[in-house]
C-alpha cells in the first residue's frame, strides 16, 4: 500500500459469551491489537472494533443451568471480557455485543435485502426434538450408538469411531444431552440462504488474494464437495433475532455474529459524528476492511460472508487473515495438566506485557498453530527483555543523570550505526505489515545485540571513574539511549505499556517517523526498572491455578454432557455412602487466600476438633459473612497437600461455580460435630 494516510477498519473474531477467555482467545487479540497499533503508530486512520457473540444454544442452556436469563449471562461474561482485554491492553476502539439493536436492525436489513433478491428460500426438514424440553435439538445435543459401527455414546453428527457422518436421528438409542429423553423426529420449516448462487463469485474471490494460499487450497476442496444451501433459521426456544415476519423462527447465530462486526462500527459511528457507517461499508468503498480469525471458522468468513455482503449490496473484505491454534508445551490445552489458561489466571500471575511479547515472537502470517512453551517463554522474556533490552537503558542512564544533570549530549557521535538503526525500520514495517511479528522481533533483538555490543566496547562504567573521560562517557551514554529509543518505537505496538513508561523516562513519544531525528540536547527522567524478570515459580503458579479452576467452573461448552458426565448417574452401594463421614461444621475463620482468586480458607469446627479446609467459593461469598455459620462437610477426606498448605476435608455446595454456588447449612438444632446421615 502506497497512500500516506489509509482508512482501515480490522475486527478480531467475536468469542462467545458463555464463557472466560483463554489464551487461545488471546493469540488473535494479541496479533491483531499489535497490527492496529502499528497502522495507529505510521498515522493511519485505523478503527479496531469487536464485540460478544451473545446468541446461540450453548449461552442459552448454560443460563438455564446456572437459573439466569440468558440476557443476564451475557451481561456478566461481557464484563469480565471486556475486563481481562482491557489488562492485556487490546486496544479497540469498540468493543460491542450482537445482543444489540445495532445488530438486529442491520441483521434484518441484510436478510431483507437477500429475500428480495431470491436467495431466501423455505422448506421442511425433520429434526431431532426434545420431548420434554419442547425444543429441537442441535445435532451436537444428541448423543447415542452410532448407526455404522455401533460405538456407544457418540454424537448427532459424526462418530468419533469410525468417522461416519449422519444426522442425529440416525443415532441407535439416542438421548438428548439436555434432559436425558429419548427424542422424537419432529418436521419444522427451516429458512435456507443459497449459498449455491455464489458459486461463481466465490470461486473467483477466493482466488483474488484476499486469502492466505493455504486457505484458498482449502476452500477448493469446499468447491469440489458442491456449496450447500445454508439452514440460517432455528425453532424457538432460541436466544437470538427473531426472524421477521415469522412467529417462533430465530436466525441461526452465526447469521447475526458476522453481522457482529458491522454493528459494532455502527455503534462506534453513533458515538463520533465525524465517522461514517456509509463510508465504510458501501459497496463502493474506498477503505480497507480486515478480518482476523482462528482457522477453525474460515467457513463462515471466506464462504457465507462474502456470500452476505454482496447478496444484501455491502462491500467485501480486503483481507481474511486466517491464524493457527495455541497449543501449550506442545500439545492441546489441557484442563487437567493445567494447560487450558484463562487470561484471567494468566493476569492473576504475570505481566501481560511478557506475553504479547512471547506471541509477537512466534507468531507470523501462515496458520501453523503455536506454541506457548513454557520454558522458552521465561527463557525469552528474560534474555531478551529485560536482558538485552532493558539492559541498554539501565547501562547507560544512571551516568547521564547523576553527571550530566539529567541532560543527553549535544552531538551523536557513531552516526553510522544510529543510521542502520533508522534504517531497519524499513524492512521492520514491511514484517509488521505483513503480520510477520517474528521476523520483526528477530530484527530488533538483532539490533539490541549491535547496541549491547557498543556498550561493552565502550564501557561507560570504565570511562565515569577517570575525570578526563567526560566527553566520551557522556557520547557513548547518549547514543546507548538513542539506540534504545529507537528499539521502543518499533517495540511500541507489542510492548504498549513498556513503551509508555520509556516516554515517561525519555520525555519524549515515541513516534515512527521520529527515529530519524536522535534526541539531542534533552533532558531525560532518572531511570526506573522498568520490567522484572519472570521466576520459574510464577509460572508455575499458574499452572496451578489453572488446574484448581478445573474443579470450580462449569463444562464450558457443549462438547462435554452433564448426564452422561454427571457421576450420579452410576450408583454406589450403601457400603459406600457409609464411609462417607459427613459432618456438621461451624465455619469459625473464613479469609481469602492470596494468589489463589477462588479460594477461601475456611477453620471449621467439628465439635471438638477443628480443621482448615480450602473453598472454591471466593467468588460467592464474602468471608466475613460466613463466620459462625453452620455447613456440612466430608471430615474424612483424606488431607491434601496445596500449594498454600493442607486442606483437611471438603464442605458442601450446591451450584455449578464461580459466583453461582451455595453452601448447604441445616436447619436451626443442628450441633457442630453432628454426623449427617
Ligand atoms: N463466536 C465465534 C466467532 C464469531 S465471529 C463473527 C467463535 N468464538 S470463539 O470464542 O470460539 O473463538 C473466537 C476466536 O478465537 C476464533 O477466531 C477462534 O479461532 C479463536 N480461538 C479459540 N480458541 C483458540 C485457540 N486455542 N488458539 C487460537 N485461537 C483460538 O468462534
Ligand atoms: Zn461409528
Amino acid at each position: 500500500m502506497t497512500n500516506t494516510n489509509r482508512k482501515i477498519l480490522v475486527t478480531a473474531a467475536l468469542p462467545y459469551a458463555n464463557g472466560p477467555l483463554h489464551l487461545g482467545h488471546m493469540v488473535e487479540f494479541i496479533q491483531c491489537d499489535i497490527w492496529v497499533r502499528f497502522q495507529k503508530l505510521l498515522g493511519h486512520n485505523c478503527y479496531f472494533v469487536c464485540g460478544d457473540d451473545a446468541h446461540g444454544t450453548p449461552i442459552m442452556l448454560r443460563a438455564k443451568k446456572l437459573g439466569i436469563t440468558p440476557e443476564q449471562l451475557s451481561t456478566e461474561t461481557y464484563q469480565n471480557h471486556v475486563k481481562d482485554l482491557q489488562e492485556f491492553n487490546i486496544a479497540f476502539d469498540n468493543f460491542h455485543t450482537t445482543h444489540s439493536a445495532e445488530n438486529q436492525t442491520l441483521a434484518n436489513e441484510i436478510y431483507e435485502r437477500l429475500l428480495k433478491r431470491g436467495d431466501i428460500t423455505k422448506r421442511i426438514i425433520r429434526q431431532a426434538y426434545d420431548p420434554i424440553q419442547n425444543m429441537f435439538l442441535p445435532d451436537r445435543y444428541v448423543k447415542g450408538e452410532c448407526p455404522k459401527c455401533g460405538t456407544k455414546d457418540q454424537y448427532g453428527d459424526s462418530c468419533e469411531a469410525c468417522g461416519a457422518t449422519y444426522t442425529p436421528i440416525a443415532l441407535k438409542n439416542p438421548i438428548s444431552v439436555i434432559s436425558g429423553a429419548t427424542p422424537i423426529e419432529k418436521e419444522s420449516e427451516h429458512y435456507f440462504f443459497c449459498l449455491d448462487h455464489y458459486e461463481k463469485f466465490l470461486k473467483d474471490w477466493t482466488h483474488q488474494g484476499h486469502l492466505q494460499s493455504e486457505v484458498s487450497k482449502k476452500l477448493d476442496e469446499w468447491f469440489k464437495m458442491g456449496l450447500e444451501q445454508w439452514d440460517i433459521s432455528r425453532d424457538g426456544p432460541y436466544f437470538g433475532f427473531k426472524i421477521p415476519n415469522t412467529s417462533d423462527k430465530y436466525f441461526y447465530v452465526w447469521l447475526d455474529a458476522p453481522i457482529g462486526y458491522m454493528a459494532s462500527f455502527k455503534n462506534l459511528c453513533n458515538k463520533h459524528a465525524s465517522l461514517s457507517f456509509e463510508e465504510y461499508w458501501n459497496k463502493d468503498s474506498q477503505t480497507e476492511l480486515y478480518h482476523f480469525i482462528g482457522k477453525d471458522i474460515v467457513y463462515f468468513h471466506a464462504l457465507f460472508w462474502p456470500a452476505l455482503l454482496t447478496g444484501s449490496d455491502f462491500r467485501t473484505p480486503n483481507s481474511i487473515f486466517v491464524h493457527g491454534f495455541l497449543t501449550v508445551n506442545g500439545q492441546k490445552m489441557s484442563k487437567s495438566r493445567g494447560t487450558f489458561i484463562n487470561a484471567r489466571t494468566y493476569l492473576d500471575h504475570l505481566n501481560p506485557e511478557y506475553l504479547r511479547y512471547y506471541f509477537a515472537n512466534k507468531l507470523n502470517n501462515s496458520i501453523e498453530d503455536i506454541d506457548f512453551q513454557t520454558d522458552d517463554f521465561i527463557a525469552r522474556i528474560n534474555s531478551d527483555l529485560v536482558g538485552k533490552l532493558v539492559n541498554i537503558a539501565s547501562r547507560c542512564a544512571g551516568f547521564i543523570t547523576k553527571q550530566f544533570n539529567g541532560f543527553l549530549a549535544n552531538s551523536l557521535l557513531e552516526k553510522e550505526l544510529y543510521q542502520e538503526f533508522v534504517a531497519a525500520g524499513e524492512t521492520i514495517k514491511i514484517h509488521y505489515e505483513e503480520r510477520e511479528y517474528n521476523r520483526a522481533v528477530r530484527e530488533i533483538m538483532r539490533l539490541a545485540d549491535l547496541a549491547n555490543r557498543y556498550i561493552d566496547d565502550k564501557k561507560p562504567w570504565v570511562l565515569a571513574k577517570s575525570p578526563d573521560q567526560q566527553d566520551p562517557l557522556w557520547n557513548a551514554c547518549s547514543v546507548g539511549l538513542n539506540l534504545f529509543r529507537v528499539l521502543m518505537i518499533y517495540l511500541k505496538p507489542i510492548l504498549p505499556v513498556l513503551a509508555k513508561e520509556v516516554e515517561d523516562f525519555l520525555n519524549t513519544k515515541l513516534a515512527w517517523e521520529e527515529r530519524k531525528k536522535p534526541l539531542l540536547q534533552h533532558a531525560i527522567q532518572p531511570f526506573k526498572p522498568l520490567l522484572q524478570r519472570i521466576e520459574p515459580k510464577e509460572v508455575l503458579a499458574m499452572s496451578e491455578a489453572s488446574k484448581e479452576n478445573l474443579t470450580e467452573t462449569v463444562e464450558p461448552s457443549i462438547k462435554s454432557s452433564p448426564l452422561t458426565e454427571d457421576p450420579l448417574r452410576e450408583t454406589i452401594s450403601i457400603e459406600d455412602f457409609a464411609k462417607i463421614d459427613l459432618r456438621i461444621a461451624k465455619i469459625i475463620n473464613a479469609e481469602p487466600v492470596a494468589d489463589a482468586h477462588k479460594l477461601l480458607k475456611l477453620t471449621l469446627d467439628i465439635g471438638g476438633d477443628t480443621r482448615q479446609v480450602f473453598a472454591g467459593i471466593k467468588e460467592a461469598y464474602e468471608p466475613e459473612t460466613l463466620i459462625g455459620k453452620l455447613t456440612v462437610m466430608v471430615a474424612n477426606l483424606a488431607p491434601r497437600k496445596m500449594r498454600f498448605g493442607v486442606s483437611e476435608g471438603m464442605v458442601l455446595a450446591a451450584g455449578p461455580g464461580g459466583q453461582h454456588l451455595w453452601l448447604l447449612e441445616p436447619h436451626d438444632g443442628a450441633q457442630p460435630g453432628m454426623r449427617v446421615k
